[in-house]
């Protein structure tokens, strides 16, 4: 097999949102919340490249609404795109209410990941192969995303972008 769908590496993660997560508002801290979304997301990028894998880009993120104490958070996280080494993850952030059975987004994001060897060294990750529209849409899109984080790491020249050139014209 040449590579695997985003479903293999698709990773569920359910918390509750306990008192010591929250802020002086009763919600669930921010920084809670990217963690948990870093937690899942490597999950999902070590699935798809069986090994280990560390953080290497966090996308901008905001919050559409915030996530209230006792309230239970599902987490969904898979891989959009592996370029060579490195993966894209994309995350979402759900919240339910049970008394009341209202279900609410939180946020979403994109996070990228880099598979290594046994010696700490970058390697080649499988291919990722979309099957759905949606995957397909993301899997498109990932190189203009991709560009504009390494041009904003400074490891790009603008110049080079040529994904974003031409979604900028
Ligand atoms: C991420 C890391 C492995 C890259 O190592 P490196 O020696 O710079 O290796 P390379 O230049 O070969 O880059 C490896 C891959 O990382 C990607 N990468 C590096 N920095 C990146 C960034 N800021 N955003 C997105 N991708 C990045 C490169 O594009 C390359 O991807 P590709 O192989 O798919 O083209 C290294 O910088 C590192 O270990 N950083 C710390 C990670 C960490 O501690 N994370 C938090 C805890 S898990």
């Amino acid at each position: 097999m040449n590579g695997k769908t985003p479903k293999e590496s698709r990773t569920i993660m359910t918390e509750i949102v306990l008192p010591n997560d929250t802020n002086a508002l009763h919600n669930l801290r921010g920084g809670k919340i990217l963690h948990w979304m870093d937690i899942a997301s490597a999950i999902a990028a070590g699935k798809h490249a069986n090994a280990v894998v560390v953080t290497a880009s966090v996308d901008n993120v905001s919050w559409e609404n915030p996530i209230k104490l006792g309230d239970v958070v599902t987490i969904t996280a898979c891989v959009t795109r592996v370029f060579n080494t490195s993966m894209e993850t994309h995350i979402e952030v759900w919240a339910e209410n049970l008394p009341s059975q209202t279900r609410y987004k939180c946020n979403e994001a994109y996070y990228t990941f880099v598979a290594l060897d046994s010696n700490g060294k970058p390697k080649k990750a499988l291919e990722l192969i979309p099957e759905t529209d949606e995957e397909k849409r993301r899997y498109d899109e990932a190189m203009a995303r991709r560009e504009l984080r390494l041009v904003l790491a400074g490891r790009l020249k603008l110049q080079e972008a040529k994904y974003l050139q031409k979604l900028f014209g």
